[in-house]
C-alpha cells in the first residue's frame, strides 16, 4: 500500500503502525532509580562557558607547556568529541525501542553532558594554542611538532570507528550497548576525579570536577539498566559483551593508559613522544598520572567492571596488560568498537 493512498474513509481505526517506530506515545515509569538520576542531571547541570576563565592566564605558561597541555586536551577530544553523536544515536535507539520515559531522558542528559565535555576541550585548546584546531595549528616548538604528529595519528585512528559503531547500534540490544558504555564511563569517572584532585589551574580543576560528576551519573545510568536487564540476558549477548569489554580496554587505553600497539596504528616514536609531552605538562602543574599510577588506576577501574559482570555470570576477557586473567579474546579491530567516554 502506498503511503499516499488514503484509508481513513474505509475503516473506523487505522491499522497498527509498523514497529520499531521512532516515537513512543507512552511515558512508562518502572525504574525509580532512573528518575533520581535524571533529577540529579537537572540539578547538576553546568555551563563550561561560566567556568572561572578570567582566572586563567595562559601567558603564565611557556609555549612548550601550552602545547603539552593542549596535547592532553586533544587526546581527550579524540574520545569526547565523538561522544555527542554516539550518545545521540543511542538516544534515538531508546525512542525506537520505546524505552521507559526516564531512560529516554537519561540518554538525552548524557548527550547534553558530552556536548559540554566537548565544548570544554575546545575552550581549553583554543586558549592554549591561540587557535581553534590542533591539527591545523602551527607548532611553536619541537615538542609542539611532536605533539601535533601524535595528534594527527590519534585522529586518524579514532576516525575508523564511527562506521562500525553505526552498524553496531541497530544490531545490538541496548543491554549490550550499556556494557560498552559502562566501560567508558568507569574509565572516564576515574581519570577526571584524579585530574581534578591533582590539577593546579583553577579553571581546569573545576572543569574536571564537573565532568567527573557527570561521568559518575553516566555510570549509574548504565548500572541501573544492567540491573534491570541482565538477569534475563540471552546467551549470545553475553558472548558479545565479553568481546566488547576487551575492545573497550584496547580502545580506551590510549587515554587511560598507553595505546596498545597491536590495536592502534601508530608510529614507533608515538609513546616516547607522548611521555615527553606529558612530563612537560605535569611539571607545569597539569596533573597527568604517571605510567605506574595510570596502570594501577586502569586496573582498578577494570576490576570494578569485572565485579559488576561477575554478578551476572558474564565471562570476563583476559587483560594481561594489567594482570587480569580471564577468557582469551583475540582479533579485535577498531571497526568493532562500541565504547565511548
Ligand atoms: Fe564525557
Ligand atoms: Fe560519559
Amino acid at each position: 500500500m502506498s503511503i499516499k493512498e488514503k484509508i481513513a474513509h474505509s475503516m473506523e481505526f487505522p491499522p497498527p503502525t509498523p514497529q520499531p517506530n521512532v516515537y513512543p506515545l507512552s511515558w512508562e515509569s518502572h525504574t525509580q532509580k532512573m528518575e533520581e538520576i535524571w533529577e540529579a542531571s537537572q540539578r547538576e547541570y553546568w555551563d563550561p562557558a561560566k567556568l572561572p576563565w578570567d582566572t586563567f592566564d595562559v601567558n603564565s605558561y611557556s609555549w612548550e607547556e601550552r602545547e603539552a597541555i593542549a596535547y592532553w586536551w586533544t587526546l581527550l577530544s579524540v574520545f569526547d568529541a565523538s561522544a555527542p553523536p554516539v550518545f545521540a544515536a543511542a538516544m534515538i535507539k531508546t525512542y525506537e525501542a520505546h524505552e521507559e520515559d526516564a531512560v529516554r531522558r537519561c540518554f538525552f542528559s548524557v548527550t547534553r553532558d558530552e556536548q559540554n565535555h566537548e565544548q570544554l576541550c575546545g575552550m581549553a585548546i583554543t586558549r592554549l594554542l591561540d587557535h581553534p584546531d590542533p591539527l591545523t595549528y602551527e607548532p611553536k616548538t619541537e615538542l609542539g611538532k611532536a605533539a601535533q604528529k601524535n595528534a594527527k595519528w590519534l585522529y586518524y585512528n579514532g576516525g575508523r570507528y564511527w562506521d562500525g559503531y553505526k552498524q553496531a547500534v541497530p544490531r545490538y540490544s541496548l543491554a549490550v550497548l550499556f556494557s560498552s558504555f559502562l566501560m567508558g564511563e568507569i574509565a572516564a569517572a576515574t581519570i577526571f576525579h584524579q585530574m581534578a584532585a591533582g590539577c593546579k589551574e583553577p579553571v581546569f580543576k573545576k572543569g574536571f570536577a564537573s565532568i567527573g560528576r557527570d561521568e559518575g551519573r553516566h555510570m549509574a545510568i548504565c548500572m541501573t539498566l544492567m540491573e534491570r536487564d541482565y538477569p534475563k540476558l540471552p546467551q549470545e549477548d553475553r558472548e558479545v559483551i565479553t568481546k566488547q569489554i576487551r575492545a573497550g580496554y584496547l580502545f580506551l587505553s590510549a587515554v587511560l593508559f598507553e595505546p596498545p600497539e597491536d590495536f592502534w596504528d601508530l608510529p614507533s616514536d608515538f609513546i616516547s613522544n607522548q611521555r615527553k609531552i606529558e612530563a612537560v605538562a605535569r611539571t607545569a602543574g597539569f596533573h597527568i598520572p604517571d605510567y605506574d599510577t595510570k596502570k594501577q588506576n586502569w586496573r582498578e577501574a577494570i576490576l570494578n567492571l569485572k565485579g559488576v559482570l561477575d554478578k551476572f555470570d558474564i565471562p570476563f576477557p583476559a587483560i594481561p596488560e594489567v594482570d587480569i586473567s580471564g577468557q582469551e579474546v583475540n582479533d579485535v579491530h577498531m571497526e568493532d568498537i562500541i565504547p565511548v567516554f
